[in-house]
Parts: C-alpha cells; sequence; structure tokens
C-alpha cells in the first residue's frame, strides 16, 4: 500500500528564545527537521508533506535546498496539531494508501520504531499510534487503555489528577489509512484547556466509530521533543552518544569517544582509527584503515583507505584524498584532489589544487590561490618535490619529477622534469658580522649621548 508522511513544523517555539525558526536550530550539523526527514525517507514514502507556519519562507528554502522533492502546506495561524494536520487535506484528500504523522521537533524515532507502527497496521489495527513510558510525564499527553485498546488521550493540561500518574505517554507520532485519518479530523473541536484542534483528539473520534486503536512503545530517548535550547544541547549529546556506539559497533576504533564529534551523515570504514578530539562537520566519508590522530577539524571530505591525518589537520569541503596519502600537522586542504603516496606532512595552505601521485609537499607550501577578486588553480604533477617554504601563485602548474628550491615563489609553469629557484641570491661577507656589531654599537652610544 502506497504510504504519505505528514510533518509537523509550524509551531513558533517561542521557548527556544531564538529569531530562527525552532526546526531549523542545528543537531549534528544539520537543521533537527533533516532527522525527521531523513527518517522519513528511510521509508520510501510516496508523498512527504511539511506543514510550515513560523517562519515558513526560510523553513521551506532550506529544506528544499537539501530536499527538492519535499512538499509544503502552509498553516498560516497555529490552532492545534489536529488542525495542522488537517491544512495536508487539501494536497492529500485523493490518496489512497496510509499516512504517517511525524513531528518536525522530535528528531530521534528511528525507522526499527516507526516499522512496529507498520505491522501493527498490518495486523489490522485501524489507528496506532506511538507511545513510550516515562518516569517523568510532565506535559505529555496521556494514553488511557483498557483491555490492550487505546481508548483516549489525555492531554496534561485537560488531565484529572489520577490520569497525571499515568507514565505511559503519547510520542505524537501516529499512522493510520489516509482516508480515516481526514474523516476522524473533521469531527474534532477545540473544546479543551488551549483551545486547539487537538490531533490526540481523533482516537476518542476512532473508538467512538467502534475502529481500533492500538499503542506500540519505543523507548523514551526515542521520542524526545526539543522545546528549549537545553533540550538542544541534550539532543546534540543524545545523537553524539549514539553516533559514538553505532561507529564502534561497525568496527571502527575511536580511542576516547567522548571527545570525538560526529556530523548527522559522517560515513566510517571499518578498521579506521579515531584520535581523541576530532571533529566532523557534515559531508565527511572515510575509508576502511584511514588513521585520524588527534586534533583534526574534517568537512565535506573524502579519505581513502590507508590515508594518515594529522594531528591538527584542518580539511575542508570538496577534499579528496587518494590511497596512502600522509597530511601532517598544521595544514589545511580545500577544495583540492591529492592523489595517491603524495605527502603533505607540515604548516602548509593547499586550496584549489591537484597533485598528482607520490609528490612531496614540503613544510611551509602555500597555494597562493585568491588574488582579492578570483581564485585560481595550481596542478601539481606526479613524483614532485616542492621544497620548503614554496608559495605556488596560482594559476600555476608544476610538470611531472620537477622540483622547486625552497623559497621559491613559483610565478610560472614548471616544465616536467625542471628544478625551479626564484630566490634572491645569497651573498656571503667574510668577517663581517664583527665589523656589523663594532658599527651597530658605535651607533648606539652616540644616540645615548
Ligand atoms: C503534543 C501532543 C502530546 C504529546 C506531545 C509529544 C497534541 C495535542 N499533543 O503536545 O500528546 O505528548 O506532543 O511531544 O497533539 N504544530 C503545528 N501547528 C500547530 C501546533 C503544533 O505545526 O498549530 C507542530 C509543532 O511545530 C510541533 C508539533 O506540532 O512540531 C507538536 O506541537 P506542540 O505544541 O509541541 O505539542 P505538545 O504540546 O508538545
Ligand atoms: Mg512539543
Amino acid at each position: 500500500m502506497e504510504r504519505a508522511i505528514v510533518i509537523l513544523a509550524a509551531g513558533r517555539g517561542k521557548r527556544m528564545n531564538s529569531g530562527i525558526p525552532k526546526v531549523l536550530h542545528k543537531i549534528a550539523g544539520a537543521p533537527m527537521i533533516m532527522h525527521t526527514l531523513r527518517t522519513a525517507q528511510s521509508l520510501d514514502p510516496e508523498r512527504v508533506i511539511v506543514i510550515t507556519g513560523h517562519g515558513a519562507d526560510r523553513v521551506e528554502k532550506e529544506i528544499s535546498e537539501i530536499e527538492p522533492e519535499i512538499g509544503f502546506v502552509r498553516q498560516i495561524e497555529q490552532k492545534g496539531t489536529g488542525h495542522a494536520v488537517k491544512c495536508a487535506e487539501k494536497i492529500l484528500k485523493d490518496f489512497v494508501g496510509n499516512t504517517l504523522i511525524l513531528y518536525g521537533d522530535v528528531p530521534f524515532i528511528s525507522p526499527e520504531t516507526l516499522q512496529l507502527l507498520i505491522e501493527e497496521k498490518e495486523r489490522g489495527t485501524d489507528l496506532v499510534i506511538l507511545g513510550f513510558k516515562s518516569k517523568q510525564p510532565r506535559s505529555y499527553g496521556r494514553l488511557i487503555i483498557e483491555n490492550d485498546q487505546l481508548i483516549s488521550i489525555v492531554e496534561a493540561k485537560d488531565a484529572t489528577h489520577e490520569q497525571l500518574k499515568i507514565t505511559l505517554c503519547n510520542s505524537g507520532v501516529l499512522y493510520t489509512e489516509n482516508k480515516i485519518l481526514f474523516q476522524l479530523l473533521s469531527s474534532i473541536t477545540n473544546k479543551n484547556a488551549n483551545e486547539e484542534y487537538y490531533l490526540t483528539d481523533i482516537v476518542k473520534a476512532a473508538k467512538d466509530q467502534n475502529l481500533s486503536v492500538k499503542a506500540v512503545f519505543c523507548d523514551e530517548p526515542e521520542t524526545l521533543g526539543i522545546n528549549t535550547r537545553s533540550e538542544l544541547s541534550t539532543a546534540e549529546l543524545t545523537f553524539q552518544i549514539r553516533a559514538r556506539e553505532r561507529i564502534i559497533e561497525n568496527g571502527v576504533t575511536l580511542s576516547q569517544p567522548e571527545t570525538t564529534y560526529f556530523s548527522f551523515d559522517t560515513e566510517i570504514g571499518r578498521e579506521a582509527c579515531i584520535g581523541p578530539n576530532v571533529v566532523f562537520g557534515p559531508g565527511v566519508t572515510i575509508e576502511s584503515g584511514a588513521e585520524i590522530l588527534p586534533f583534526c577539524h574534517l568537512e565535506g571530505c573524502h579519505i581513502s583507505k590507508g590515508a594518515r591525518i594529522g594531528p591538527f589537520t584542518r580539511l575542508r569541503p570538496g577534499t579528496e584524498l587518494s590511497e596512502d596519502v600522509k597530511v601532517g600537522n598544521f595544514v589545511e586542504i580545500k577544495n583540492s584532489t591529492i592523489n595517491a603516496k603524495s605527502k603533505i606532512n607540515h604548516l602548509s595552505y593547499i586550496g584549489d589544487t591537484t597533485i598528482g601521485e607520490n609528490s612531496n609537499i614540503g613544510a611551509g607550501t602555500i597555494t597562493c590561490n585568491y588574488d582579492g577578486i578570483s581564485k585560481h588553480t595550481t596542478k601539481i604533477g606526479n613524483d614532485v618535490f616542492i621544497g620548503s617554504n614554496t608559495l605556488l601563485v596560482a594559476p600555476v602548474s608544476v610538470g611531472d619529477k620537477s622540483m622547486t628550491a625552497s623559497g621559491t615563489v613559483v610565478t610560472e609553469d614548471i616544465p616536467s622534469g625542471n628544478l625551479a629557484i626564484g630566490r634572491v641570491k645569497q651573498v656571503n661577507k667574510p668577517g663581517y658580522v664583527k665589523k656589523l656589531v663594532a658599527l651597530l654599537r658605535s651607533k648606539k652610544k652616540s644616540k645615548d649621548n
């Protein structure tokens, strides 16, 4: 059966105390709603619709840049979760299939948990709700269950003293047939403490129509909803703890896991070793057997097997390191390809550059890629030796098996096999130090007098 997913993201997020729409605050380098969207996409749905409201222009723009296929419906006035879902009716009214409701500010529900809802629906339950057991249920809606059937969900504000003692809570996620969803929604009202149209009221409406309603359960951390900055930092920590566990389980060595920070999309192959204090920005892939020494900052780069990076290396977007490349301390690389077995071991900046195989880049080499107006490229061939403190003023190319002398400023292309020397010629003056010191002392003396 076809499947649609509706993600609620119109709420204001007042408690974030922020000018940025809540769902765009980042967790592990990606707006929190992208985490929900990724989970949604993993179910391979026919339609994904995000309900936007507060900051809609910005939310829609940021999502579309990454996920151009997502549809949006605006909820102009926020009249509650039930009203928000109803806004999707104009797009989904003729959709034949099941619809899943997710929240843009509940980012960690796993695909496996969603599978539980799908399976329960397949067993013939008409409406399936995702619940969890909480030690501190606070403002969560409480699940009222009788004989295995969910009878209703009571919002904390509307609950009796007895109902508030219930520890089974509503995550907000639910799954039902599209037709049933909108039919149930048409019967709900806003007669409650918040004067809102509660999505949760469809449970009671379903029972009134003799439909079967059941809850399936997941662990509480999965249902973590983000309403405050403090919850945002808890979410970041939760993400990092899980990412570290997952990556270690996949056969990667993290020598001090609690100091390694991953991005939402970091991919690391088996047998890679990551030292302490390494930070992964978005878009990093690392192949098996690569080694990342301590204190590296990596984003938008690919590191092939056998490569060794760090300590203190910064790799920026567009960096491609082939097999057995070595990059050492205080080296920054951006938008460059370094081919197999080449080395950049100390104190260098390499930008908009291609380096061939088996080349050695000496300490202090700088590619001067920017003239203040435009960026230019540097091409370095195979088996090249770049002497220490060489400046390569781009655009420039360095042929295979060529060399530069230390301190050379390369402004012209170097043909293959050539040695380029571009530095002031040295002159030695015998005995001159003594004379110079005497001269400087006498100058100082006459000045002091
Ligand atoms: C909701 C549930 C509650 C559940 C809790 C789990 C209802 C009535 N209550 O409460 O049972 O325990 O989530 O976190 O559903 N939104 C809109 N438009 C609106 C209102 C909300 O798009 O008019 C969106 C929000 O942006 C958010 C989501 O819906 O992503 C949930 O809204 P929120 O106000 O946080 O609901 P809760 O009070 O937390
Ligand atoms: Mg909430």
